[in-house]
């Protein structure tokens, strides 16, 4: 069983959102894994940077999104990912500045707090007005 399971209420309905959030539940899942198995630092190392670069991916296309579809909200949105970006940096800074001492199970409560919320609140709040804009694109 994985770590964290990905369950019917974290899809949004659109497509490439919800591609992305599956791959950010794969790094993580990983990474669990790879800290269950013991395995190499530099392995580890390996995945919080994955992990990293697709938090900076995925916040990217999603502020992409919400500005062609003008979301109202996108200003407050913007800066909770600015305010998350920093917080898994310097998760990753002291990661590599000394894996022994890190503490792995704050991270992974991090992550997994973060995950949910920022699905089922942040991002559920532009769901209605970027389907619509999607569905218009699309010619739904
Ligand atoms: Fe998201």
């Amino acid at each position: 069983m994985s770590f964290i399971e990905w369950l019917e209420k974290y899809n949004t309905g659109i497509p490439d959102i919800d591609k992305d959030h599956q791959g950010l539940f794969a790094l993580i899942n990983d990474l669990h894994d790879k800290v269950e198995l013991g395995s190499a630092e530099a392995s580890i190392k390996v995945t919080i940077e994955a992990l990293a670069d697709y938090v900076d991916y995925h916040f990217e296309r999603e502020e992409a999104l919400m500005k062609a579809c003008d979301y109202a909200d996108i200003e407050n949105h913007k800066a909770g990912h600015r305010k998350l970006q920093s917080q898994v940096e310097s998760f990753q800074d002291s990661y590599e500045r000394d894996p022994v001492a890190f503490n792995m199970t704050d991270f992974m409560a991090f992550l997994t707090f973060w995950i949910e919320s920022h699905i089922l609140q942040s991002d559920m709040a532009y769901v209605p007005d970027v389907s619509r804009h999607v569905e218009r694109w699309i010619g739904r």
